[in-house]
């Protein structure tokens, strides 16, 4: 966590006085520590302890190009889920060799940008179907060119109780991954095509696991398979497995969560316990390496007391940060200018947005309502899931290294929204 207080106990993220970002650039602002990023990525690699890996960034949980070219300096690569995505993170640095590229529905266009990076194309089209097996090869066949494929499997785990059913996706219904079942026909047809080369087996089963257990439920399916696939003759060229991301944070609500290193370690046991110790271990990690260096500064607009509740109503709403409303995801919101003193009460922090769902949660704040709050652990899925509805523009971006605003992105333009829905199909009429 990149955030402290100074003496007068202002907000400080990164070495910044948030107080003073907000004069400057406004709210809503998402406010990013750098450092924090890069030391995060830093633990994490270290817990490989030198053994072949690659960190896979996953551009989706926060694809702001100072973070991933940050990242990128580091040696982490990426994992993109789009065309647009792919774009970002070479335009970042991150070499076509280092981009895995996941998605259960990619188009032929995003398969024929993929396949045109370098020399050989990006590192892994991770496929997720015995029928995208066959779209990848076509697009490789129209290249001329051999393409390199991972197979992510869907790991077929119970994921009830390890995590909110919207970020899970390695159980029985969900749309991600080659099915169980089906994973050694698709091993068969990568290896029999002359334009596939199976390079890695993968699996991501989820987001958020703040336990051990069912990430290594998940990671254990892959390493097992791979093993048999092994031992029957298959995956002879495999080069890496891929155990995703999912590595979960701590929101603050008094868990113990494992750190990403922890996750890291505990992968390399089972790989080396599955007889997998040869191959390159990949780790798709999103949110570790960015949500707690991020926070979402938002003025507070109005309050409103009645005899129910007390609201502090925030310029920032559900558009900006959508986790709350989508996930009943909560986070932290506390005052910018001054710790939470003993007497505070509580608040129910609601945005503008016209939805009861833009809701952030009952929050223990001053009777006094602050001016601006902060809302704690942003850093992931937050800007990147940002909406327009209601009329409302993407949130201001900061950047900040080395205790000092380095970069900076406007907030979007009220005027260019209107004027783009006041035209949009004017000419019909
Ligand atoms: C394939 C894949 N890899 C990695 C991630 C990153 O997950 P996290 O941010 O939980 O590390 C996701 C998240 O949805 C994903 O779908």
């Amino acid at each position: 966590m990149s955030l402290s207080r100074d003496a007068k106990g202002a907000l400080v993220l990164g070495g910044a006085p948030l107080c003073g970002v907000v004069r400057e650039v406004g709210t809503p602002s998402y406010v990013y520590d750098l450092d924090g990023v890069t030391d995060s990525a830093r633990a994490l690699v270290a817990a490989f302890d030198g053994a072949p890996h690659l960190v896979a960034y996953a551009v989706k949980a926060n694809s702001a190009g100072a973070i991933v070219a940050a990242l990128a300096s580091l040696g982490c690569g990426a994992d993109v889920v789009s065309g647009a995505e792919l774009q970002v993170a070479l335009a970042c640095g991150v070499p076509p060799d280092a981009v895995v590229y996941s998605g259960v529905a990619k188009t032929d266009d995003e398969l024929d940008q993929a396949l045109a990076c370098g020399d050989r194309g990006i590192g892994a089209v991770q496929v997720e179907s015995l029928e995208e097996v066959a779209r990848v090869e076509a697009r490789a066949r129209a290249a001329g060119r051999r393409a390199r494929v991972g197979v992510r499997i869907n790991p077929s785990v119970d994921l009830a109780e390890a995590t909110h059913a919207h970020i899970a996706t390695g159980h029985d219904e969900a749309k991600f991954g080659v099915p169980r079942q089906d994973v050694a026909r698709a091993v068969e047809r990568v290896e029999a095509s002359s334009h596939l080369e199976l390079v890695g087996m993968t699996a991501h089963a989820g987001s958020q696991f703040v336990e051990l257990a069912p990430y290594l439920d998940a990671v254990g399916v892959l390493f097992e398979l791979v093993r048999d696939l092994r031992a029957g003759g298959r995956c002879r060229a495999l080069s890496f497995v891929d155990s995703g991301g999912g590595f979960g944070v701590d929101y603050g609500d008094g868990r113990a969560v494992p750190s990403p290193a922890d996750f890291v370690r505990a992968a390399r046991r089972e790989q080396q316990a599955f007889g997998l110790g040869d191959l390159a271990l990949h780790v798709e990690p999103g949110r570790a390496l960015v949500a707690a260096h991020g926070v979402l500064v938002a003025r507070v607009i109005q309050v409103k007391v009645a005899t129910e509740a007390r609201w502090l109503m925030i310029d920032a709403g559900m558009n900006d940060l959508v986790r709350p409303a989508l996930y009943q995801a909560r986070h932290r919101v506390v005052p910018l200018d001054g710790a939470v003193p003993d007497d505070a009460i509580p608040w129910r922090v609601v945005g503008p947005v016209c939805e009861s769902s833009d809701d952030f949660g009952e929050h223990l704040l001053p009777a006094k309502a602050p001016e601006a709050v902060a809302i704690l652990d942003a850093g992931a899925y937050g800007y990147t899931m940002a909406s327009r509805y209601n009329g409302r523009q993407a949130p201001a971006e900061v950047f900040v290294r080395g205790g000092r605003v380095v970069g900076k992105v406007a907030r979007g333009s009220v005027d260019g929204w209107v004027r783009e829905r006041a035209a949009a199909g004017r000419g019909l009429l």
